[in-house]
């Protein structure tokens, strides 16, 4: 491994669209706030930009649903957003924005130093062109059918649902998000970086000499180079973000994902006259923290743009994290289901490192993960205050009862507490080896456990009991548990800083770094100060109010009109009367092994028994559905699913949640009856 000698850390720039919320904090900010503050508390040359992403369709079409501008959006929700930030703690050196000048003259200066050594490729081709609204439509205002996974609300830039990046082009069935309208094509010239030529080496610096990234990012990658590589497009038909920088390019800006990850070196520039120390210089080890959507933009195409360059360094890693559920459900800023940090803030006011350990303990490291409120309450008060808490206060407020505050003189030092005293380092160790590698949850449970130690040393010696019988062992009792107090002072500070900051100054070390953490940290006679409670118990009340608000957002999106399918196109009373619909009673159902989806049903309909193969095994149990009376198309060519012939297809109703439901007759009728 290279000795670095200085860090580099970005985090994704969120689009300042809207507020941010706990899979932001959990999926990206709180992994890259640990990461910084550990580093920090290593005394390491260290740097954490961040910023407002300003540009890109997200922003525009926020303004055109609210009737603003462009710019009135980006303002409000740059300050909310730079305010939750402040609030949580997450601490980056600089939080920037991509309007500001600095970053229109880095990002002008980046693609004009490309385009003048020749590395864009400039093409005129055909793109969807809104006739409507006279305008080319932005890959964001293209909705269809993913070609690689069949998920039919795909973006014209990318499925959200498989992560692929995709063109307008490639969807199958490809819409106007915006009014429905007919899509043509239209010619038009944009500048694209030709990633097929990046390729040989980028397989290299990714497949053999990144063999250590996550296996999702490092998956995500292989597939991407195994597909092969395209030129992409770096340049938009639209009037919101930075200009094309060269002649005959009016109407045209930098494609969002081109400027956005320049803004990373923008904010640095902004931050400090030494940013190229940072940039430029093989021994900086360049971190960036992103969400799962955004492997492709910081893996492949960034890094095959600063190579283009030629003058920037390379990440050295890209630890992406998947999503956060809430309650089970895709968190949606658009359906509201999320919870916002300045709201939580209202609720629970000073209880930021609450969430921030719940979002630790829960985070979506390698795979989805879910935040309840249920777990929310019982983490914190089955862990911060009965075992953290708890430990903490009872050494604190004994070390004042017994001792006036001073750390006692230990008597002898048994064996045991030997071994309590060296799991300090043990668990020092342990929480820099997983920081080290991005594994975060781990480092926070050897933490934890830590805390668990301690407690269960004071449970079992009794100090309270043993002060009046045998008030030497006390002492060493209550210096034991005083340096693992320290220690969880310090060893805390990355994931719960606002608590580290109390403890700092109960304990009374203000600058102690990670280094200093030892097995004897606070010397006898050292003092400390007034102990006071560190966390508190949150009552069920308090999350009944949670979950009910979430039930009412429930309730709301449901009363919202189903989002309308536009028509399909006109077809013929011959077409129509070709379709052969009967009522059929389904006789059998079971699940299809193997698979999630689908229940195989055998069902009676009037002329023969047969099977047709389902995809409602996620919302109906083959024992509530037997006995059904339910519409089916008779004289669809049969075809094979997971190996079983289905002769027929039921058909359903989808709701406004997706879930599928019969469209049965209202009363029981002879089954076989056809429906025309
Ligand atoms: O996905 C997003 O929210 C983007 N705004 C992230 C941009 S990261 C970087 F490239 F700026
Ligand atoms: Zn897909």
């Amino acid at each position: 491994m290279p000795e670095f000698k200085r860090y580099l850390v970005t985090s994704a720039l969120p689009y300042a669209n809207g507020p941010v919320h706990i899979g932001h904090l959990a999926g990206v900010y709180i992994p890259s706030d640990i990461y910084v503050r550990y580093l920090r508390l290593k005394e390491k040359d260290v740097i954490s930009v961040c910023g407002s992403d300003e540009h890109g369709v997200p922003i525009t079409l926020k303004a055109k649903k609210e009737g603003v501008s462009p710019q009135e959006i980006v303002d409000r929700y740059h300050n909310i957003i730079k305010k939750s930030f402040e609030d949580f703690g997450i601490a980056f050196d600089i939080y920037s924005r991509t309007s500001n000048k600095i970053h229109y003259e880095t990002a002008s200066g980046f693609f004009k130093k490309l385009y003048d050594a020749g590395k864009f490729i400039e093409k005129t081709t055909e793109q969807y062109y809104d006739t409507q609204g006279n305008q080319f439509l932005a890959d964001r205002y293209i909705k269809g059918t993913c070609p690689k996974c069949g998920y039919e609300e795909a973006y014209g830039d990318q499925c959200e649902k498989c992560g692929s990046a995709l063109s307008p082009t490639d969807l199958i069935n490809p819409k106007s998000t915006i009014s429905g309208a007919e899509l043509s094509l239209k010619e038009t010239k944009h500048w694209y970086l030709p990633l097929d030529k990046h390729e040989p080496f980028l397989r290299k610096w990714i497949l053999e000499d990144h063999k250590e990234w996550k296996p999702n990012v490092y998956g995500q990658c292989k597939s991407w180079l195994d597909n092969g590589l395209q030129p992409r497009a770096v340049s938009r038909d639209l009037d919101w973000g930075v200009p094309v920088p060269v002649e005959n390019a009016e109407g045209k800006v930098l494609y969002v994902w081109f400027d956005a990850p320049i803004g990373y070196i923008s904010a640095t520039k902004e931050l400090t006259p030494e940013w190229e120390k940072y940039w430029k210089s093989k021994d900086t080890k360049l971190v960036h923290f992103i969400g799962k959507d955004n492997i492709v933009f910081h893996c492949i195409i960034f890094p095959a743009m600063l190579k283009a360059e030629g003058s920037y360094i390379l990440p050295d890693n890209v630890p992406a994290n998947a999503f956060l559920n809430l309650e089970n459900d895709k968190i949606s800023t658009s359906k509201n289901w999320a919870v916002w940090l300045h709201e939580y803030l209202e609720d629970f006011k000073d209880k930021q490192d609450v969430l921030r350990y719940v979002l630790t303990a829960n985070a979506p490291e390698t795979k989805d993960n879910n935040f309840t409120w249920k777990n929310f309450q019982e983490r914190n008060n089955g862990e911060l205050v009965a075992i953290l808490g708890n430990f903490v206060n009872r050494t604190l407020v004994l070390t004042k009862k017994y001792y006036d505050k001073k750390i006692p003189l230990p008597d002898k030092i048994s064996e045991n507490d030997k071994n309590i005293l060296e799991k300090i380092l043990k668990t020092k160790k342990d929480i820099e080896e997983n920081i080290k590698v991005y594994k975060f949850r781990d480092a926070l449970r050897a933490y934890m456990n830590l805390a668990r130690v301690g407690n269960k040393y004071l449970a079992d010696e009794e100090p309270w009991k043993q002060i009046k019988t045998n008030p030497d062992r006390v002492k060493t009792i209550m210096y034991v548990a005083s340096q693992l107090t320290a220690a969880l002072t310090i060893l805390g500070e990355p994931f719960l800083p606002f608590t580290s900051k109390k403890l700092r100054k109960m304990i009374n070390l203000p600058d102690a770094k990670w280094e200093d953490v030892d097995l004897g940290i606070t010397k006898p006679g050292h003092k400390i100060n007034e102990p006071e409670l560190l966390f508190e118990k949150i009552e069920d009340k308090e999350i009944e109010y949670q979950i009910n608000k979430l039930l009412k957002t429930k309730e709301d999106n449901k009363k919202e009109t189903v989002e309308l399918k536009p028509i399909k196109e006109m077809i013929s009373f011959d077409d129509f009367q070709k379709l052969d619909i009967r009522v059929a009673t389904i006789i059998d159902a079971e699940k299809v092994p193997k698979t999630k989806k689908l229940l195989k049903l055998t069902l009676d309909t009037g002329i023969d028994k047969r099977i047709v193969v389902s995809g409602i095994a996620e919302f109906y149990k083959p024992e509530e559905i037997i006995g059904k009376q339910v519409q089916v198309l008779v004289n669809l060519a049969p075809r094979k699913l997971k190996g079983i012939e289905s002769q027929g297809m039921i058909l359903m109703a989808e709701d406004s949640e997706g879930k599928l439901c019969f469209v049965s007759p209202e009363e029981k009728i002879e089954t076989g009856s056809m429906i025309s």
